[in-house]
């Protein structure tokens, strides 16, 4: 695996290897899990070059976020990545990626505004941004990400559709710890206490899914279920292909998101 920092360098790279070849791309912000390691394994599988992005992106914090407290190993990213076969890590600094006089933003409208956007606003413009340069850097056939970030992945979905990017965007299950718990990079910033409490995300998932499927009411379900976590929102999020059932707790610091598709049987 050859990590490069340039964009250029990253480039001259690919350029020779890429000719009738497929590329699948994983873009991170790193602190490597077992989430990210079923991504690069399912481009390993589908695609001939592996290239992952391993960036911590300011433009997606708003002040006040944790951008300064964002887990960062990337010896042991390095170590995960090339064990799960990846060919090039790519990981820029910020002045790489936003040069002094940086002044273009994408904006996917209206789907930006809502659930995590109501929150975090300017999130998903920081999102979209880099994403769609990694996309205009990397020019990958497959582009891969987890349904634990439904709102990020019907966002870049809809950014390939408008723009044209011509890209499939793969999307696969989230990976969850034995007892449920989505697994995030965020999870180590829990205490012990806190990490108990977090199952109660989940569970209170679990139990509007199960409502959904009786003809009941999924928030309502999943808010009565909660055990005493305070909700940013709960909410049913459709787009044209996925209706999931969506929600984002803050526990003590550290804020989690969680979704079940409530098009699957089981969540
Ligand atoms: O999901 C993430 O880790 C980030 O939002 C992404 C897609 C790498 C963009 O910075």
């Amino acid at each position: 695996m050859k990590t490069l920092r340039r964009i250029r360098a990253l480039r001259e790279a690919l350029e020779p290897v890429v000719a009738g070849r497929t590329v699948g791309l994983v873009p991170t912000m790193g602190a490597y899990h077992a989430g990210h390691s079923s991504l690069f394994e399912a481009a390993r599988s589908e695609c001939d070059i592996v290239v992952v992005s391993l960036f911590v992106n300011p433009a997606q914090f708003e002040a006040g976020d944790d951008l300064a407290s964002y887990p960062r190993d990337e010896k042991r990213d390095r170590r995960l990545a090339k064990a799960a076969g990846v060919d090039f890590l790519f990981a820029p600094s910020t002045e790489e990626m936003y040069p002094a006089g940086y002044s273009t933003w994408v904006d996917v409208e209206g789907l930006s505004e809502r659930l995590e956007g109501r929150f975090r606003p300017g999130h998903f413009r920081g999102v979209a941004t880099i994403c769609l340069k990694l996309f205009n850097i990397v020019r990958p056939t497959r582009v891969y990400f987890g349904q634990k970030d439904a709102q990020q992945t019907a966002i870049v979905k809809r950014l390939a559709q408008d723009l044209d990017l011509g890209i499939e965007i793969r999307v696969l299950p989230t990976i969850r710890d034995e007892d449920g718990l989505a697994l995030s990079s965020r999870n180590v910033h829990l205490s012990a206490r806190e990490r108990r409490a977090a199952i109660a995300l989940p569970r209170a998932l679990e139990a509007g899914h199960r409502a959904w499927r009786s003809g009941g009411d999924p928030v309502a379900a999943a808010r009565a279920t909660l055990n005493g976590l305070a909700p940013d929102y709960v909410e049913v999020f459709g787009t044209d292909e996925r209706l999931v059932l969506a929600a984002a707790v803050r526990i003590g610091r550290t804020r989690l998101i969680d979704n079940v598709p409530l098009d699957e049987e089981t969540p």
